[in-house]
């Protein structure tokens, strides 16, 4: 490991707020002292995720990850330890001392990260270097100045190799630029390799965090059998099922104003963004997903999904509408007039008419309702019945048990139904498709847990995890009371005689300082967590429990001596004089045992 001096390491800590660093990932609601969310690493439907300001900690309930700043961020973004360093000190315009990089410590994720940036900037560059020939296209599509630098957007000309050629000027090596799939083997000649992107507008994507992770290029030719976007392909830091195009530009003005504007293109998000109608993001030519919907809900409940008429544009709202809509998200649907999308018509209409089109957007499943009527007319028994059956459809999937009855109320008496019908109707199909599908579609999901290494924990490992939180959180008086009195060696668990021995050697540091030390110092991710989690349950009245954890201890230590002395008994002849050794030894124990039985009144812990 990279050693960064420790005090640098509580710096870049201090500069960065853990409730503002992960508000800009999830949407944090203040809960007495602390924030709570849902928990972004496992799938949930009531907050279990908690972040205390005052110890700058989290710690989610549901599943057990926790830990401070840097072990959210190495989570969240799947980097090392000192990658999240990097990150928040140059967040904060703190300049780290410089070091040799080892390359092996380098992880995947980081080296994409890297190469995907350095494109970025190549593209940004040459587009500066072209900029005169790029004029007109601009001013024709109303791409502003400021556009192309915030949004970071790039060019490249018409080259086979220009980027490689400067990968390989810069001495990079040029196998993760394959992996991103900014480079291309041929087919025929795998020495030869060329670029993806050639004469095209470059949109890098980004995920929440900013970090460029793909790249999505607008063809500049006017030929026919050019495809007009072409885009990385998927990797290891990009999925496309994931990634909604802008959302780290627009996450904020999302939970502002309560709601997300979903559209298709790239260039429907620029051009409703520099009409200051900032609250979009682009789904670029990706069907939306249930994950889709998981990232916006981070943000906010309402969607807005906003679509061409054309037939693709129904179709894609039908569908895209339903995966939110089973979500439980509220979903709108506006359809743009004939020819229109998002880009064009907010060019020749400007922004206020198209907050006025935005009024009129339609609920999702009164939307459903007029293309189904649309589709099969409404006047006969069998038409009407076709889209009751269809209405149930979409209701079968539906998250909540609520609205699914709500809905049924609304068709029954939208059609003049007996809502007992329908709701059995809608029963079997629920039953049809959990048999089907082998889920049941009624149990919460399955939840996804972050992967751990797992650690057997042994003997009176529960009370030896609460002195730790006793030492970190309260006075020296009870600090050197319980030093006194226990040694290292009672521990019988490494993990925690580990931190044991951490805080007896930095006794002069605060609490704060002593939980993120700890935190940086404890490998094991689960054992951070469960620290953290005692640290949002500060245990009240230690004195009378400490007592408690310092006999279990001390006894479970003696009792665990005793029984590795029975076995070795077990294997001597009673002749021997080692055996009345060990039985003396035994003996010594049980009576430690006795006394510490005496001395310590038990008490129950009172949280
Ligand atoms: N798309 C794609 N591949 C294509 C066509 C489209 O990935 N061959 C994606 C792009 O992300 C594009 C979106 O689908 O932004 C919407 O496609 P389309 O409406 O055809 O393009 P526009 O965004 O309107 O682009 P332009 O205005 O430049 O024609
Ligand atoms: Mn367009």
């Amino acid at each position: 490991m990279v050693k960064i001096p420790e005090h640098i390491i509580d710096q870049v800590r201090e500069a960065n707020d853990i409730v503002s660093v992960i508000s800009s990932y999830i949407s944090l609601k203040k809960q007495g002292k602390n924030y709570i969310a849902l928990c972004p690493f496992h799938t949930e439907k009531t907050p279990s995720f908690s972040v205390s300001p005052e110890k700058q900690i989290f710690y989610c309930f549901g599943c057990g990850i926790g830990g401070n700043v840097f072990s959210f961020l190495m989570s969240y973004e799947k980097i090392s330890f000192l990658e999240a360093i990097q990150k928040l000190a140059a967040d904060a315009g703190i300049s780290l001392p410089k070091y040799k990089e080892d390359e092996k410590q380098v992880s995947e994720y980081e080296k994409l990260y890297r190469v995907n940036q350095f494109a970025c900037k190549f593209y940004v560059e040459t587009l500066t270097n072209h900029i005169s020939s790029l004029k007109t296209y601009f001013k024709e599509r109303n791409i502003k100045e400021e556009s192309l630098k915030l949004f970071q957007i790039g060019y490249i000309h018409e080259s086979w190799d220009s980027l490689y050629q400067e990968i390989l000027k810069q001495k990079m090596d040029p196998m993760i630029f394959l992996t991103a799939g900014l480079l291309l083997k041929s087919d025929r000649d795998p020495n030869r390799i060329y670029d993806r992107f050639r004469n095209r507008l470059i949109f890098p994507i980004q995920n929440v965090s900013g970090r460029v992770i793909a790249f999505g290029g607008r063809t500049l030719s006017d030929e026919e059998d050019v495809p007009k976007y072409i885009n990385s392909p998927e990797s290891p830091i990009y999925y496309k099922s994931q990634t909604l195009y802008g959302l780290n530009y627009s996450k904020d003005w999302i939970r502002k104003e309560d709601a997300s504007i979903i559209v298709e293109g790239y260039m429907d998000f620029l051009q409703l963004f520099q009409h200051n109608i900032k609250n979009v993001v682009a789904t670029s030519g990706t069907a939306l997903t249930i994950d889709h919907a998981k990232l916006l809900r981070r943000y906010s409940q309402n969607c807005i999904l906003c679509y061409d008429s054309d037939t693709a544009g129904v179709n894609a709202a039908l569908r895209g509408g339903q995966i939110i809509f089973q979500e439980n998200l509220e979903v709108k649907v506006l359809l743009l007039p004939e020819g229109e999308d998002p880009d064009s018509f907010v060019k020749k209409n400007g922004a206020s008419s198209f907050f006025a089109l935005l009024k009129t957007a339609k609920d999702y499943f009164d939307f459903k309702v007029e293309r189904l009527t649309h589709t099969y007319g409404g006047d006969s028994i069998s038409q009407q019945t076709r889209i009751v059956s269809e209405l149930i459809d979409s209701l079968v999937t539906h998250k909540d048990a609520l609205k699914r009855n709500f809905y049924i109320n609304l068709i029954a008496q939208k059609y003049g139904l007996q809502e007992n019908t329908l709701l059995s109707e809608l029963n079997k199909k629920r039953k049809i498709i959990s048999s089907r599908e082998s889920i049941r579609i009624d149990e919460p999901e399955k939840e996804k847990h972050p992967k751990y290494t797992s650690i057997t924990l042994t003997g009176a490992w529960n009370a030896e995890k609460d002195v730790l939180n006793i030492l970190i959180n309260h006075l020296s008086e009870v600090k050197r009371f319980i030093f006194e009195i226990l040694e290292e060696d009672d521990f019988l668990n490494q993990v925690f005689k580990d931190v044991f021995k951490l805080i007896k050697r930095n006794q002069d540091k605060s609490s704060e300082e002593l939980i993120h030390l700890i935190i940086s110092k404890t490998p094991d991710q689960q054992i951070v967590g469960m620290l953290s989690a005692d640290l949002f349950s500060e245990i009240q009245d230690p004195e009378r429990y400490l007592n408690d954890c310092i006999q279990k201890i001390k006894i479970t230590k003696y009792q665990t001596e005793i029984d590795k002395l029975r076995k070795q008994l077990s294997q001597l002849n009673p002749e021997e004089i080692q055996y009345t050794r060990i039985l003396e030894q035994i003996n010594k124990n049980l009576i430690q045992i006795k006394e510490l039985r005496k001395i310590f009144a038990p008490h129950k812990r009172t949280t």
